[in-house]
């Protein structure tokens, strides 16, 4: 049943957190190297540059090979990330001081399997996430799993070329099996990949590819995504042979698309760029096969994507049972070159003259949440989760030890309004995962002081600090929205 705030009574208050940014303990447990612990951190580095940098530019081989061998240099913030691993059971306890109904984080790849293609899982992996699922549980909380959060073994790159080769599939399809049998009755709702999208916006995030070594990077990057469409529908397909009644879901980082005028010229491009960012992923994985419109694209782009016999097959049987997605931001479509950008989540895009920019350029449009809302469940009559969302920025901690962030807590009650609204408007939404609920390394430019918590993490770019939690005083507020289900906000 509904409360009077219009949610449904066990509607899913939560946050999210990655395993690369947060759990750090990068050799512990016997866990091998990851993608995401190569990822360097300029020390010279100005936020808007690291910005730019990342948005669509995939890591090069130079960066690769020296991340490879600086195994005990500093500048590699992922590896030491906010210790998480040492530390989860103090936050989760935090976190359920707040009365959090659900947590969401990912599971590390290189913790079961070191090198992606070893004979048995690690055990020590393995006991990890059943402690740390467990103490959710002993909290009252459920568990969202995100299975792939942007980190494979380093090792299926170096010896396979990670997700272009299809043997990697299989391996996946493998790591997946243990963590069904294994963590089957701890989890609640499954994720095979976060935002499936990112391979196609940040190629090295999201499909492994290094920048300066494919000279048909288009074709690579949507082969890439082939073979995660297929990894995501025979998961789905298994999870549903291996645990009847379990949840699995898709995720893209979720782009609401304008016109940038009524010109009709916009309003065609911005179908467009809306099928092309959006719509294509979430039509495969809940749909169950490519769309007509991708047809044309892929010619544009001189893209011919190699099937074999039953992919279409399995697309088919592997279609999810709840979408999900990030939002941070929306997009301008328009024909005009001339266009003022602004940085977003993974993308450069055109900027909104009617919306407000974030320290980090990131334009805040909690509307634009209802719209994606109610596009997505009247296109696919599917349950929806929020898995991301929050606004990343700076805090200063007084000299009390306080921390006063109105902003996220104005931003927060924008977006909560909006979602009361897309819920009244008859979406079935599940739950609503807050982006970064403790403050952990960023994902694109790699610092700290990028900040989405309600939670302050004492630590600065450089990894120095107590490594202290503060409750901010959106920790306070966001408990009380929690309380009221969404009623008090
Ligand atoms: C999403 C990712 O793209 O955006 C997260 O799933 C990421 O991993 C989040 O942290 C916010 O991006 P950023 O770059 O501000 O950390």
């Amino acid at each position: 049943y509904k409360t009077s705030s219009g949610f449904d009574a066990d509607f899913l208050w939560g946050g999210a957190i990655s395993c690369s940014q947060a759990d750090g303990g990068f050799r512990d447990g016997g866990k091998g190297i990851s993608t995401q612990d190569l990822r360097y951190l300029d020390p010279a580095w100005d936020h808007e540059q690291v910005e730019a940098k990342h948005h669509g530019s995939p890591f090069s081989k130079a960066e690769f090979d020296q991340a490879l061998q600086d195994m005990d240099t500093t500048y590699y913030p992922n590896r030491r990330g906010i210790d998480f691993y040492h530390t989860y059971k103090q936050d989760l306890a935090l976190l359920a001081e707040m009365g959090m109904k659900i947590f969401r984080t990912s599971i590390c790849w290189a913790r079961l399997f070191p090198n992606g293609d070893d004979a048995q899982p690690n055990p020590e992996g393995i006991r990890y996430y059943k402690d740390l699922f467990g103490e959710c549980k002993k909290h009252g909380m459920k568990v969202f799993a995100t299975i792939l959060h942007y980190d494979i073994p380093v090792q299926l790159v170096l010896k396979y070329g990670g997700w272009k080769n299809r043997k990697t599939i299989d391996f996946y399809c493998r790591y997946v099996e243990v963590l069904f049998r294994e963590l089957g009755d701890l989890v609640d709702y499954w994720l095979p990949f976060n935002e499936i999208n990112a391979g196609r916006f940040s190629p090295w995030d999201g499909v492994c590819l290094i920048r300066d070594q494919e000279p048909h990077m288009d074709q690579e990057i949507f082969q890439c995504l082939h073979h995660q469409f297929l990894a995501s529908a025979r998961v789905v397909k298994m999870g549903h042979e291996l645990l009847p009644g379990s949840k699995i879901g898709c995720m893209i980082a979720r782009f609401t698309t304008y016109p940038a005028t009524c010109r009709p010229e916009d309003n065609m491009q911005a179908i467009l760029d809306d099928q092309y960012s959006n719509w294509f992923y979430t039509d495969v994985m809940a749909r169950g096969k490519y769309p007509a419109y991708m047809n044309r694209y892929f010619d544009k782009l001189g893209i011919d994507i190699r099937m074999e016999p039953g992919d279409e097959e399995i697309l088919q049987q592997g279609t999810v049972d709840f979408v999900s997605f990030s939002y941070y931001f929306s997009q301008v479509s328009t024909s005009d070159q001339g266009w003022e950008k602004t940085s977003g989540n993974l993308i450069m895009a055109n900027k909104n003259p009617y919306l407000e920019t974030s320290e980090w350029g990131w334009q805040k449009d909690p509307i634009g949440l209802r719209i994606t809302l109610n596009q997505l469940y009247d296109r696919y009559g599917l349950p929806l989760f929020v898995a991301e969302n929050g606004l990343g920025t700076s805090d200063v901690v007084e000299a009390d030890g306080t921390v006063h962030d109105p902003y996220r807590i104005d931003y927060l009650r924008g977006h909560i309004q909006q979602m009361k609204e897309a819920v009244r408007d008859g979406v079935e939404l599940l739950g609503y995962t807050m982006w970064g609920i403790l403050d952990i390394v960023s994902c694109g430019p790699l610092t700290m002081d990028k900040r989405y918590g309600v939670v302050y993490v004492d630590l600065d770019n450089g990894g120095k600090g107590t490594g202290k939690r503060i409750r901010k005083d959106s920790f306070y507020w966001y408990k009380k929205c929690i309380e009221s289900n969404g009623e008090d906000l």
